[in-house]
């Protein structure tokens, strides 16, 4: 069995990736989170599948591109975040999805699009998003939620664990080797 899950959230600045880290912790949303939150290790007696869950989050502001590649390397689910009311952090998911995937050609990592500020508009943004979800493999899911009014905040974290505990794809793919 795992012996843990390491989760890291990536996505354009600013769309919400250090406030949805604190709601889960806190219960609440913070009005004011500082650019990167501190790795948390979550333990295994309170995650739905009881394994012990480190949270780490990604500040472009804070962070060269090299650590970046290194967290991509010891994720075992990454979460690519961007606002359901920022077209461009939208845009920006293909090619965070791209970098993540050539850095993990041989152990493929499992991915989920997170839409954060559901709060903040009406409509759903599953239309943008099925066309990147179905484009690319490794996408194991997509969740809308908001840090701001804690919707499936809960429910994101434990998509996640489960895509580690429980992968429906091949994870590693010996015909990509070489
Ligand atoms: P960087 O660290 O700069 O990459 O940004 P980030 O992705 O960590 O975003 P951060 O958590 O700092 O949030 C950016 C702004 O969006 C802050 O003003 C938050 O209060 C706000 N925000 C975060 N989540 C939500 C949400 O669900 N709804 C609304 N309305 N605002 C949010
Ligand atoms: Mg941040």
């Amino acid at each position: 069995m795992r012996k843990d899950v390491r989760i890291l959230l990536v996505g354009e600045p600013k769309v919400g990736k250090t406030s949805l880290i604190m709601s889960l912790v806190s219960e609440e949303f913070p009005d004011e989170v500082p650019l990167r939150a501190e790795e948390i290790t979550i333990p295994a007696d309170v995650t739905p599948e009881r394994v012990p869950t480190h949270i780490v989050d990604y500040s472009e502001a804070e962070q060269s591109d090299e650590q970046l590649y290194q967290e991509i390397s010891k994720a075992n689910v990454i979460c690519i975040v961007y606002s359901v009311n920022n077209k461009k952090s939208i845009e920006k998911v293909s090619v965070i999805y791209i970098c993540a995937h050539n850095e993990r050609l041989y152990y493929r990592v499992p991915l989920i699009l997170v839409g954060n500020k559901s709060d903040l508009v009406e409509h759903s943004s599953m239309e943008t998003i099925l066309p990147i979800m179905n484009q690319y493999q490794d996408i194991e899911t997509c969740v809308e939620c908001s840090a701001k009014n804690l919707k499936n905040i809960s429910e994101l974290f434990y998509y996640a664990q489960k895509a580690v505990l429980h992968p429906t794809g091949p994870l590693y793919c010996p015909e990509e080797k070489e």
